[in-house]
């Protein structure tokens, strides 16, 4: 078993990376009062037939809607009255099994449900092992955008078990790797090229089959590299702004098409995409450094168009509402070289309209 942990404000909290994780004494070790778990309801009939004894660790199970719209206000209300249906107190412990949004959710209701009950994240997506059920960010979403309320709360422990990958949707696997390109763009040029040269052979389906131990040699290295941005900058006050490498476009575009068209990682991988070749643009990235990343993103997202037509007035207006825009200053990501980014203050946001239209029409053509 791989452990590795990071330290908080609250804390430490363990992740434990290991496959066949032994759950059933895990919990019967380190929980006293009750446990609840949580998952959503797709997941929780998969789980069931793969393996059919992991519910029974836990003394009761809530399953929540799935996909984003759970991350409301509605299914926050809910699931805090079914907590208190089951008799949940300052004891209990909540279990989120499951990808980011059972994670985001289920943490949001363990910060605020009496002032607050340890959790426990056990993630079941390849985002969410090694992204989202790391760092203490939980929230749910408004018709105004996404995460707009939330809270830092630390899970009491990560437990991550990669075969849990197995039964994961190819497109949920391509998209969560843009995640992980963001965090070599970030980290090591080396390790870039490697996971350029992978992917242009491989894959989601040779990955989880035939190279599975280099699925989760990548899922160690997400989690490490995830873990180094939090502990340096547990409330995301500069350095874990980092961690917004193609978000901010992305985010916009996402948005914009909506869940069925456009994946969170795809968005990403895309707003990786333009980040490098607007750094191209700015004369610091090389053209074949763009070009790579060119290679890698088009691996990652689908090839088909999205149905809906571009719409750049509609785009752009997202992109200018982002939370992370300071008075009329965008803050934005951009990698000087692979392995090195820099948070880059763009004041005339004209000028980034502009880029984001050549964009559109020269290198995403959608
Ligand atoms: N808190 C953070 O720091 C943070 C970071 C990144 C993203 N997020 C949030 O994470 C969410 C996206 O997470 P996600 O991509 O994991 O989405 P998700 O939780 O919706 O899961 C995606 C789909 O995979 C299914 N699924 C989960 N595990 C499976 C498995 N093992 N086998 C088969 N199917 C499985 C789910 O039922 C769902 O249909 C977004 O809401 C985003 O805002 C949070
Ligand atoms: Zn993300």
């Amino acid at each position: 078993m791989k452990t590795i942990s990071y330290s908080h404000s609250a804390g430490k909290t363990e992740i434990f990376i290991q496959r066949n994780f032994p759950f059933s004494s895990f919990f019967k070790e380190n929980v006293t009062g009750k446990s609840i778990a949580i998952a959503d309801e797709n997941l929780a009939g998969i789980i069931s037939k793969t393996h059919p004894d992991f519910f029974k660790s836990f003394d009761h199970l809530i399953t929540i809607p799935e996909g984003e719209p759970a991350k409301s206000f509605e299914e926050y209300e809910k699931l805090i009255e079914r907590l208190v249906d089951f008799g949940a107190d300052r004891t209990t412990t909540l279990v989120a099994v499951g990808g980011g949004v059972t994670g985001d959710l289920t943490g949001f209701a363990g910060a605020t449900f009496m002032r607050g009950l340890s959790v426990y994240q056990v993630p079941t997506t390849l985002l969410s092992q090694i992204d989202s059920s790391i760092g203490g960010k939980t929230g749910i979403n408004l018709k105004a955008g996404k995460n707009l309320v939330g809270a830092f709360w630390q899970p009491k422990g990560i437990l991550i078990d990669p075969d849990f990958l197995k039964s994961l949707p190819q497109r949920e696997v391509y998209s969560a790797l843009g995640e992980m390109l963001k965090y070599f763009i970030l980290n090591s040029e080396e390790e870039f090229l490697s996971f350029h040269s992978v992917l242009m052979k491989e894959t989601a389906d040779s990955l989880l089959n035939s190279h599975f131990d280099l699925l989760s040699e990548w899922i160690e290295k997400g989690v490490r590299y995830k873990v180094a941005i939090v502990e340096a900058d547990e409330k995301e006050l500069n350095v874990r702004a980092l961690l917004n490498l193609g978000h901010t476009f992305g985010h916009a575009i996402e948005k914009y098409y909506g869940y069925n068209e456009l994946r969170h990682g795809e968005a990403v991988s895309i707003g990786i995409w333009f980040a490098a070749w607007l750094s191209s643009e700015m004369g610091w990235l090389a053209h074949e450094k763009v070009n790579l990343v060119r290679e890698c993103v088009l691996k990652l997202v689908p090839s088909e168009k999205p149905s809906k037509q571009w719409n750049e007035e509609v785009i752009l207006n997202y992109l200018f509402k982002d939370k992370k825009k300071e008075g009329s200053i965008l803050k934005y990501v951009i990698p000087e070289t692979i392995g090195k980014c820099r948070i880059h203050p763009i004041q005339d946001l004209n000028w980034l309209s502009g880029k984001i239209r050549e964009f559109h029409q020269t290198e995403l053509k959608w």
